[in-house]
């Protein structure tokens, strides 16, 4: 696991954009996106640089992390929605080509297993995009979550819909439900890069990277992955026993090491 740290939020966005375009330019075709604030700067910085004509999603595909119970695609706050909002209109990326949990599926149970298996099939995304919650989930995958869980419906916890009521007119409309990947089907991506920032985060970073893998912290499932990347902001890093060792490797890469 390699842990970046930069000075803000639109340096995360640099670095998380700078793993994609190598991963697009070393011919990666599958792209797992999250939702939520954390990946907007990363988002952001694809779309310029894909107007600049430096990187192309043509031919890519994408599947989200995860979606709401109840929300119909079109929702304002659907993650369907958010990702074509805020990145695929910006970028060439075929909207047809990018996947998402159907929250509205009259079997959600069954439309999980779906998914589950439309990821193994098209599979493997090469880059897996993740947030992480203050909690220390990863998708929505709640503390407890088994290690190696698929694709199901999780019930969100009173602090993440807490968390997520910015997003609604009120905390009443949050749903209690959603469809997200499993961590057992988080790492089978190819390369996990979680991005974080600010202070809120700091405490969830520092027991994902530094503390025990356990289910009580699901975003440690990281330090199992064979190819994983942490970056953060120095806020969010804060709480990092060893963060100087990690600025130390960052500085003392050998050759073109990437990430
Ligand atoms: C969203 C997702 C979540 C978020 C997490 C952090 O698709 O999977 O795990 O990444 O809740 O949310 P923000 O970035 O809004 O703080």
């Amino acid at each position: 696991m390699e842990i970046v740290i930069v000075p803000g939020p639109e340096d995360t966005g640099v670095v998380v954009a700078d793993v994609i375009a190598a991963a697009v330019h070393g011919g990666a075709r599958t792209l797992g996106l999250a939702t939520g604030s954390s990946p907007l700067t990363a988002y952001a910085e694809l779309a310029r640089r894909c107007a600049a004509g430096q990187v192309s999603f043509t031919g890519m595909q994408a599947f989200l992390l995860d979606e709401y119970v109840g929300l119909p695609a079109d929702h304002p706050q659907a993650y369907a929605r958010f990702i074509r909002d805020r990145l695929v209109r910006h970028v060439d990326l075929d909207p047809a080509r990018v996947h998402g949990p159907d929250g509205t599926a009259p079997d959600v149970l069954a439309e999980a297993l779906r998914y589950d298996a439309a990821i193994a099939a098209a599979g493997p995304i090469d880059v897996q995009v993740l947030g992480i919650g203050v909690n220390g989930h990863i998708g929505f995958n709640e503390p407890s979550s088994s290690l190696r869980s698929r694709t199901r419906i999780k019930t969100l916890t009173a602090r993440t819909r807490q968390d997520n009521a910015r997003f609604f007119g009120s905390i009443d409309e949050v749903p209690h439900h959603v469809i997200t990947q499993g961590l057992g089907t988080i790492c089978e991506a190819g390369h996990l890069v979680l991005t974080a920032s600010g202070s809120r985060k700091a405490a969830a970073v520092a027991a994902a990277v530094e503390g025990p893998l356990t289910a009580s912290c699901p975003a440690s499932v990281l330090q199992w992955h064979s190819h994983a990347t942490v970056v953060v902001d120095e806020a969010a890093a804060a709480h990092l026993r060893d963060a100087d060792f990690y600025r130390y490797v960052l500085e003392h890469k050998i050759g073109d090491q990437g990430y």
